[in-house]
């Protein structure tokens, strides 16, 4: 294994994940374990991150220089690389010229670090202070117009540094960098697979969880999916995963969640259905912040009461889906700065009378894909682990105006053709997210000689990496069309009218309420 010691810089997962692409297994630890836990992991290499620190602030995290006499190969990491160069008596000063963004390194391609990389190669820089004056023993092997040492290296003892960030895609040869520190220097296999992942979870769960139970909240998307795939593969029955089903699923969708989880995998599964409750409840509302408070309100409650069910003998763990990108922009969403532009539910806090052992988010340091490549190991179906992003409230933010059972239906089939007829051009993974839309509105059509009043859909489908703003997808016009002949024709009398959203983000949002 390879460990990246963490010293406070914001891509330490992302050092992991780059290090797990070349088959490596990777894990992120504080900086404040001991050298003697460190040894006892036997690492084949260990990176120092970045940090938002100077090296001479009193309280900023050092490492005790023995760290270097271990004949391990370490990598340091902007911060990492800072601290490298002070602990081993080199010089670290407040650069006269801070580096930030993209710039063009002089590397030495002799250097193992730099093998197959370009003379000069575009890199992410981030800095303040730079190495002034590299340790004894130790070469320059990098350098910019105004950073004489952007990377240093002491073969003999297995050290190297860059001030840069070869983590980040910025920096173009980055990758190649990483690979060639983790595969030729400190020489792994690089045999690592996510049967790997799998197993060493499913043992850590077993000896954390022991006999006890663990409830699950199921939402049917692809991270509480998975995580009930792999605590079930850990503790089977021990293991309830709690699925509340509100009625605004996709079609089917409710039935496909029931179906893989109570055949393919042991554990046991709670549907409850409340569509009813839910119809009831929003019955005349029509504003979207009204409808997202009553889905989400509901959701909570319906869900707790159940857990408190299953709480009455003996405490059980709570276990979440959560993911690498959720705690960094939970961390971004604490300074209560940013305006509300629309309440996502799930985000809710847990009841003061609900009690637990503890939680339990197996997947807490996966990114996305990573995820959907543990899903696939554990045997859960495609369509779930390829699944879109779905929104917490479901349809209910897809239906302009009252939610009826009526009009979900109308959704949901009309969806359904969208989605049906994606899969069939295999254009479904060119796009971040498509679905359709509900806008309640009725317009004149003729069909045969008659003329007809029925309602419109409309369809959106964006591209983006983030969500946080979105383009509208260039999909080809015919496919547009023949979604729109199916949509008309499979739904004749309900839906006489297809028009596509063309508005990207901002000014628009990806869903329309
Ligand atoms: P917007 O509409 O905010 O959507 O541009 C960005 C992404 O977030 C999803 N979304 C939600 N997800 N609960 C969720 O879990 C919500 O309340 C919610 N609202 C929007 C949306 O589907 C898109 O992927």
């Amino acid at each position: 294994m390879v460990i990246v010691l963490d010293f406070g810089g914001q891509y330490n997962q992302l050092i992991a994940r780059r290090v797990r692409e070349c088959n490596v297994y990777c894990e992120v630890l504080p900086y404040t374990k001991s050298i003697e836990e460190i040894k006892a992991l036997n690492p084949k290499g260990i990176l120092f991150t970045g940090g938002p620190n100077s090296v001479y602030d009193e309280t900023s995290p050092h490492y005790e220089k023995a760290i270097f006499d271990l004949g391990i190969p370490i990598l340091g990491i902007c911060y990492g690389s800072q601290l490298m160069a002070w602990t081993l008596g080199g010089e670290v000063a407040t650069a006269p010229v801070s580096e930030y963004g993209h710039t063009d390194v002089e590397v030495d391609t002799n250097s193992v670090l730099f093998k197959g990389i370009e003379a000069t190669t575009g890199c992410w820089m981030s800095h303040t202070d730079y190495i002034k004056q590299v340790p004894e023993g130790f070469k320059i092997i990098g350098h910019t117009p105004v950073c004489p040492v952007a990377a240093m290296e002491n073969p003999a003892r297995k050290l190297y540094a860059t001030q840069f960030h070869p983590e980040v895609l910025h920096t173009k040869e980055g990758k190649k960098m990483l690979s060639n520190f983790v595969m030729d220097i400190c020489e792994c296999a690089g045999d690592w697979q996510m049967e790997s992942f799998v197993e060493n979870t499913v043992k850590e769960l077993r000896g954390q969880i022991g006999e006890k139970h663990v409830i699950l909240g199921l939402s049917g998307g692809v991270d509480s999916s998975v995580a009930a795939a792999l605590l079930s593969r850990a503790i089977g029955k021990q293991l309830t995963c709690v699925f509340v089903d509100h009625g605004l699923m996709r079609k089917n969708e409710g039935d496909e969640i029931e179906e893989t989880f109570t055949g393919k995998f042991d554990m046991n599964f709670v549907r409850i259905d409340c569509k009813e409750s839910y119809l009831e409840k929003l019955k005349g509302v029509i504003d979207p912040e009204e409808k997202r408070k009553i889905i989400g309100t509901e959701f909570y409650r319906v869900f707790w009461d159940e857990i408190k069910k299953h709480q009455t003998d003996c405490l059980s763990y709570f276990a979440q889906g959560t993911i690498y990108p959720d705690r960094i922009e939970s961390g971004k969403g604490k300074n209560g700065k940013s305006d509300t532009i629309k309440t996502h539910h799930n985000m809710v806090d847990q009841p003061t009378d609900v009690q637990f052992l503890g939680t339990i988010e197996p997947l807490k340091d996966l990114f996305k894909d990573e995820v959907r490549k543990v899903g696939e190991t554990l045997g859960l179906p495609h369509e779930l682990v390829w699944r879109q992003p779905f929104p917490g409230p479901g349809l209910g933010v897809r239906i302009i105006g009252e939610i009826t059972a009526p009009r979900i239906a109308v959704l949901q089939e009309a969806d359904w053709i969208l989605r049906d007829e994606m899969a069939k051009n295999g254009y479904e993974k060119e796009l971040a997210q498509f679905f359709c839309v509900l806008p309640g509105v009725n317009t004149v059509g003729v069909m045969g000689d008659h003329r007809t009043y029925a309602d419109l859909i409309a369809i959106r489908a964006v591209t983006t990496d983030d969500f946080m703003t979105a383009d509208w997808a260039k999909i080809p016009y015919e496919i547009l069309g023949k979604v729109s002949g199916r949509i008309t024709n499979e739904m004749k009398g309900i839906v006489n009218r297809v028009v596509y959203d063309i508005t990207s983000k901002p000014p628009g949002t990806v869903e329309w309420e």
